[in-house]
């Protein structure tokens, strides 16, 4: 495994399989349903649990979710599929959501030629080449977290997890000194975001959350402080007049299908499009690493030994990050059991198929890498972690798309590189720094939100020497 891909493409990409649609079967109904909620209850009681057992009543399975039915693909070999056909885009409850809160013109949300523009747009800040230039950053980032961290102390790595990623994305992709305390704002104002976006998404309760109540409120101004915070740093790059090669600067400059320079709302969006994912997954995924290092002190001292090997005792640097095999490997391995991303859906733009089922047009359909990168018939021992699965000997057991953490075809995150770059780094600078112990009072649970995260992670920083 090498941070350039977490899953190399070694195989041919499922082919689609055309049949006459006398041919399609109708996929199975999961099990378990009730009256009237059909298998919602299910799903908001144990999420994980319910879709990680989906694979048991077939490849393709029909929900009822309330009166609408919903369609789960359970298998990897199905999930590339759906991933790179373009019968499929992305829509459904999830992205509806998201667009009436953080904008409806975003890279995230569009689809067809607008997406493919703007993919364009954004994806030079992304290439593998451009990766180095934000290795300075993320190197000062990395140790500035580990000085923070005072021994004995308790840190909460939530906070601390989210401020290092929303400081890393925001100084990388914005650019200028003025984001210090721009990604300070932009961290306090996406933590509460979130939050309230995965309680409206989970229990649409509509109208009740119009009311003034004090979540209500809190959730509102942070909503306000995000968008706002945007326009200041779009407005203050515009009266710079400076043109850095950065990402603000190639959405400022972009044009439209028509070559027209595109329009405020459409540069706003995409800033808030990219700065919001970017933060939340790779906090969520800071924290399970925290906590690998924490529950498995054996890949602690691994790491600690790999890095030292590879930097004789000075501090580990950006440069370094490709030397760091078995480090790259636990970050792979803590993706593959807690996936930030745990569920994801598609709409069908047509009346289509997937593994000989049919599927109608309209129809939502969902997946869950969490089940898929878990699964006993993909991964020996798929429950335990296991690093070295990712050494070049074994990782060819893994069946293709068992692993997507950062999903495939034209939606793949344009952040893969950029993301084991940091991960890779963070764990590095921390493992190397530190040992950790849960204390009283951390809460390691799953908690499942727009992406998973523990609980409530508290840790005590132990010099290691
Ligand atoms: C651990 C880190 C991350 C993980 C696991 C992750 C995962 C994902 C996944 C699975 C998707 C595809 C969604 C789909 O197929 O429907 C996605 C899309 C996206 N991600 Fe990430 N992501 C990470 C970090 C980031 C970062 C750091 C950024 C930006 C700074 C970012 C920006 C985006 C954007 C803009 C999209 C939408 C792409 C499109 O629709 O064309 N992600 N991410």
């Amino acid at each position: 495994m090498t941070v350039e891909s977490v899953r190399p493409e070694t195989h041919p990409r499922p082919e689609a399989q055309p049949r006459e649609a006398s041919e399609l079967r109708e996929p199975p109904l999961a099990g378990g349903g009730v009256p009237l909620l059909g298998h919602g209850w299910k799903l908001v009681r144990d999420p994980l649990a319910f879709m990680a057992a989906l694979r048991d009543h077939g490849d393709v399975v029909r929900l009822k979710l309330g009166p609408k039915t919903v369609y789960a693909v359970t298998t990897p070999e199905l999930t590339g599929a759906l991933a790179l056909s373009t019968d499929f885009k992305i829509d459904g409850p999830l992205w509806e959501s998201l667009e009436g809160l953080l904008g409806k013109e975003g890279v995230a949300t569009a689809n067809g030629p607008r997406h493919r523009r703007q993919r364009r747009t954004i994806q030079p800040a992304f290439r593998l080449d451009a990766i180095p230039e934000y290795g300075p950053i993320m190197e000062e980032e990395a140790h500035a977290l580990t000085e923070r961290w005072k021994p004995g102390e308790t840190v909460d790595c939530t906070s601390e997890s989210f401020r290092i990623a929303v400081r890393i994305a925001a100084r990388c992709l914005l650019r200028g000194e003025y984001m210090d305390e721009r990604a300070e704002r932009l961290c306090n104002a996406l933590a509460t975001v979130f939050r309230g976006m995965y309680r409206r998404m989970v229990v649409p309760l509509g109208p009740l959350y119009k009311l003034p109540l004090p979540p209500n409120r809190e959730f509102n101004r942070a909503l306000a402080d995000l968008h706002l915070l945007v326009d200041e740093i779009v407005a203050e790059r515009r009266a710079s007049g400076q043109r850095p090669d950065d990402l603000l600067t190639a959405l400022l400059e972009a044009k439209d299908e028509n070559g027209e320079p595109i329009g405020e709302q459409e540069i706003h969006d995409q800033v808030v499009a990219i700065v919001t994912p970017g933060s939340e997954t790779v906090a969520s995924t800071i924290m399970w690493l925290l906590h690998v290092l924490a529950e498995h002190p054996e890949h602690a001292d691994k790491v600690c030994a790999e890095v030292e090997s590879v930097t004789g005792g000075r501090p580990v640097a950006f440069a370094d990050v490709r030397s760091l095999r078995h480090t790259n490997n636990v970050v792979v391995e803590a993706m593959r059991l807690r996936p930030a991303v745990w569920i994801l859906t598609r709409r069908a733009v047509t009346d289509t198929s997937l593994g000989g089922y049919r599927i109608p047009a309209g129809a939502d359909i969902v997946y869950s890498p969490y089940a898929i990168q878990r699964d006993g018939k993909s991964y020996a021992h798929s429950l335990e972690f296991d690093p070295d699965r990712w050494l070049p000997e074994r990782v060819k057991d893994v069946p293709k798309y068992a692993m997507s953490p950062f999903s495939v075809g034209n939606r793949k995150c344009p952040s893969d590189h950029f993301s084991m770059a940091q991960l890779t780094l963070i764990t590095a600078a921390l493992a190397t720094k530190y040992r950790f112990e849960q204390v009283s009072g951390s809460n390691d649970a799953t908690r499942v939100g727009i992406t998973l995260r523990p609980h409530r992670l508290l840790l005590r920083p132990v010099p290691r020497d």
